[in-house]
């Protein structure tokens, strides 16, 4: 498969870093299964996995499930030639990105469960090892066990297995209903506490073979129960930074609670003088305008009244006035009445004298 350059490509490890965990996950989203995991081996793991494997052995190096290679990169640290790698991987774009960060590795796009025919023709002579980060437990057992199987079937006598696992126990079953399988035999390594989760690594190789893969290295456990010292001083270290910054939000938080508490005081007084202020405001404006209503209500009974008495006064004026008027209008008409009678009078007696009827 050719190489592929990247102008683009990350330059600083880490740039690589964050790369890798990207691809990872989109490599998960795409397909949690196959992927099984959410990010990359930490080198921590990965050594670990070296560690399972002698580089001085001859033959090739089979790695299933290579992802971004941090599982290769530890092989070839730990003295493996590159050129003996040969990756297996099912995804293409891991495929792509293996082939140019490890040119002289084989690159092969392929289902690593079908470990015959996806290696028919791949190999120039039986493996030293076969390096899975297969995520085993997705599979049923049957087909790890197949998986082991071919894998030791491929390999020189003393080739070895190698399989990371999160779980507890082995990934490869070792027995059924209480009884040992007795064609292979399992290792496992000590706890890596450093990688998250903390994962451990399993070396299975045929029945019989002498030797022990991981306490081969004289201060192994040495090393680990220093590697566990370390790790649970850096807890501890952690843990007391923790609580003093835990006990300065504690603080804070207080502090913050206080300050809130005066200000919502505060705030509560002015509010409650702004209300006291309004309201006397308006007792004050209800009072004038109780007192102008009253002022007014009592000019216009002043004026009411004046206005009544003006009309009586004209009244009785005016009646007086008429009184007097019919007074004289009587006496012009008795007066008249009276002439009048007089005239008769006046006539009859000149006509008595005259003899006239
Ligand atoms: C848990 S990741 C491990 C990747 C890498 N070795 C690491 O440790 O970071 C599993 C890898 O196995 C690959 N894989 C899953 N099923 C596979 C299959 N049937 N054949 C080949 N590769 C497979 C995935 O694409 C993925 O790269």
């Amino acid at each position: 498969m050719p190489a592929e350059r990247d102008a683009s490509a990350p330059k600083t490890d880490l740039e690589k870093r964050i790369a890798d965990e990207a691809r990872f996950i989109r490599s998960w989203i795409d397909n949690p299964l196959q992927a099984g995991a959410l990010s990359p081996s930490s080198r921590f793991l990965s050594k670990m996995m070296a560690h399972a494997v002698d580089p001085l052995t001859a033959g090739p190096i089979v790695e299933l499930g290579p992802g971004t290679g941090p599982v290769t990169q530890a092989l070839i640290e730990r003295g493996v030639a590159p050129g003996r790698l040969v990756l297996v991987e099912y995804d293409e774009g891991f495929c792509r990105l293996l082939a140019t960060r490890f040119p002289q590795a084989r690159v092969v796009q392929g289902d690593a469960y079908n470990l015959p025919a996806t290696l028919r023709d791949r190999l120039d002579a039986p493996p030293a090892a076969v390096v899975s980060s297969l995520p085993l437990l997705n599979r049923p057992e049957a087909l790890r066990l197949r998986l082991l199987a071919d894998a030791l079937e491929l390999m020189e006598p003393e080739g070895v297995f190698v399989q990371f696992t999160y779980g507890m126990v082995s990934p490869v079953p070792r027995g059924r209903r209480g009884h040992r399988y007795r064609w292979f035999q399992a290792e496992a390594s000590p706890p890596i506490l450093r990688n998250l989760p903390p994962a451990r690594v399993w070396a299975y190789r045929r029945a019989g073979v002498e030797g022990r893969v991981f306490a081969e290295e004289p201060d192994l456990i040495d090393r680990f129960k220093e590697t566990t010292g370390k790790v649970k001083d850096e807890w501890r270290e952690r843990a007391e930074k923790a609580q003093v910054e835990l006990a300065e939000l504690k603080e804070k938080t207080l502090r913050l609670q206080d300050e809130w508490r005066e200000k919502s005081d505060r705030a509560e007084a002015k509010l409650k003088e702004g209300a006291d202020r309004l309201q006397a405001e308006l007792k004050d404006g209800v009072d004038r305008l109780q007192l102008e209503l009253k002022d007014g209500v009592e000019r216009l009974q002043g004026e009411l009244k004046g206005v009544a008495g003006k009309t009586r006064d004209g009244l009785l004026a005016g009646a007086r006035k008429l009184l007097i008027e019919i007074e004289d209008g009587t006496r012009k008409l008795r007066d008249k009445l009276e002439e009048k009678a007089r005239e008769r009078e006046a006539k009859e007696r000149a006509a008595r004298k005259t003899g006239e009827p």
